[in-house]
């Protein structure tokens, strides 16, 4: 195998990374700069006429006790699993017990039919049910939280009207309309007892989870296969809820949909790169900042510049090689940059191989050395954009001092992602360094608790202790929490 000594990379192939660090560094300034923009954004989408950011209210009205009971069903449509639990929040505080099974989402359902996706949703309950029940039939109905990670309107909590999907999902007749009646006519043909009490969004239910085992949580993230987060706003802060005359102190989740922040293109450092995943997804214009930093996009952005590489430029890279693997959209996920990013060999004879097994190509020294580093150009943008976002509501509601819990792949699995995260945090809010390595930062991201699962379970048992104190605010359907 070719053992190319870095210090020597030939001058075009020096130049090429030098143009590549210029295209996807972003510096203090700049952050700093998005930041800003970010929070009148995030203010725009709570106001009357709106922004690109939705910031959707979710009716999910207080943080948790830590003193919630009962046991809920909960079922997580994500980006790549479909996920289905069942949570008892016990007597003890903030402790609860959780069974699950996963079903892989088929990969021909995201871009299928609406009917065949509520149809697979509803076997997976249905089995899941059986399996741990016994006779669905004869059971009673079971509240169920519904965790939906789509932009969804929602003037109550069992509603949501899809906005618009995202993270590659593409499935005509769902778009505008609400998904709770085409859930509950599914799951109702195929005789699976359940109540629908919420319907959620994954960071909501991150931000709830985790504020249930600790109370310092102010804003919960998903950096995943899409990214996003949510925080407690006062309804008084909320223009374009005025005229439902809620106390303004009333708190209110706001589920951001922050990945459709810059859709107008103004601050986002965007490279050529980033303008392809847009034009030829299934939504262009939309996601601008999610395109730049979730799971979905950050191997095809390396591919993307790779393949330009190969076929624009004076000094190819993987010269007379056959690079139609590479060619192949979508062929390269997150973990394949991940595993680039964690090769430990001064050689990178890991990224080699995998360059040999998985793509029929076999890159020479120097060609290792610009895959790496433009495996961490990519990886680094995506965490200090990240930061961003959690700068910006961090300074709307003036956080100093709070924890964040973060779930999904890229911030559990991708190398370095939380340590160059609050690096960036650290630079936009201007915090002196650290005197003990080991100290917190004033704002800490941390893994969050299983938003999906648990915070699905205590949202549907706020919402069912709302009812029950009769504040009916943000509720269709009363009957179906009694
Ligand atoms: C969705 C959000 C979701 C996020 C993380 C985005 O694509 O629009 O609703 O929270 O992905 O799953």
């Amino acid at each position: 195998m070719p053992l190319g000594s870095f210090q020597d990379v030939p001058k075009d192939l020096a130049k090429e990374i030098e143009n590549l660090e210029k295209q996807f560094t972003v510096d203090t300034a700049k952050l700093k700069e998005i930041t800003d923009h970010f929070k009148n954004e995030l203010e725009k989408g709570l106001s009357v006429e709106g922004g690109s950011i939705p910031m959707n209210p979710t009716w999910v009205m207080a943080f948790p006790t830590g003193h919630e009971t009962g046991t809920y069903l909960a079922l997580d449509m994500g980006g790549t699993n479909l996920r289905v639990c069942e949570i008892t929040l016990t007597e003890q505080k903030s402790e609860f017990d959780i069974i699950q099974s996963k079903y892989r989402m088929p990969e021909e359902l995201k871009t299928g039919d609406a009917d065949e996706l509520w149809e697979y949703i509803a076997d997976c309950l249905h089995q899941f049910i059986e399996t741990h029940h016994g006779d669905p039939s004869k059971l009673d109905k079971l509240p169920l939280g519904f965790t939906f990670s789509y932009p969804a309107t929602q003037n109550y909590i069992d509603e949501g009207v899809l906005q618009r999907w995202t993270k590659g999902f593409d499935i005509d007749g769902v778009e505008g309309h609400n998904v709770v009646p085409m859930f509950e006519a599914a799951i109702a043909r195929r005789g699976v007892p359940i109540k629908l009490s919420a319907l959620i969004n994954d960071t909501t239910g991150t931000l709830i989870a985790s504020a249930y085992t600790d109370t310092k949580m102010k804003i919960g993230c998903i950096f995943g296969t899409g990214c996003n987060a949510a925080y407690m706003e006062d309804c008084g802060s909320i223009p374009k809820l005025a005229h439902m005359n809620l106390p303004p102190d009333t708190p209110m989740a706001i589920n951001c949909e922050w990945g459709a922040f810059d859709n107008e293109h103004k601050v986002l450092p965007r490279t050529p790169y980033d303008v392809i995943i847009d034009k030829d997804s299934p939504r262009p214009g939309q996601q601008a900042f999610e395109k730049m930093i979730a799971g979905l996009y950050l191997g095809e952005i390396f591919r993307l510049v790779l393949v330009d590489l190969h076929d624009n430029h004076e000094t190819p890279i993987f010269a007379n090689q056959d690079i139609s693997k590479l060619r192949k959209a979508y062929s390269l996920d997150s973990s394949f940059l991940s595993a680039i990013e964690e090769d430990p060999f001064e050689n990178l004879s890991e990224t080699f191989e995998l360059f040999q097994t998985k793509l029929d190509i076999s890159p020479n020294g120097p060609e290792l050395e610009l895959i790496r580093r433009t495996a961490e150009l990519i990886g680094t943008r995506a965490a200090r954009l990240s930061a961003c976002g959690v700068a910006a509501i961090s300074k709307k509601k003036g956080y100093t001092n709070c924890h964040v819990g973060a779930d999904g792949s890229v911030f559990n699995k991708y190398p370095h992602f939380k340590a160059r995260g609050a690096q960036a945090l650290r630079e936009i809010l201007d915090w002196p360094e650290k005197k003990d390595p080991k100290e917190e930062d004033p704002i800490e991201i941390l893994a969050a608790e299983d938003g999906s699962g648990v915070g699905a379970a205590l949202i549907a048992a706020l919402t069912l202790q709302r009812v029950k104190a009769g504040l009916m605010h943000g509720i269709l359907h009363p009957e179906n929490f009694k």
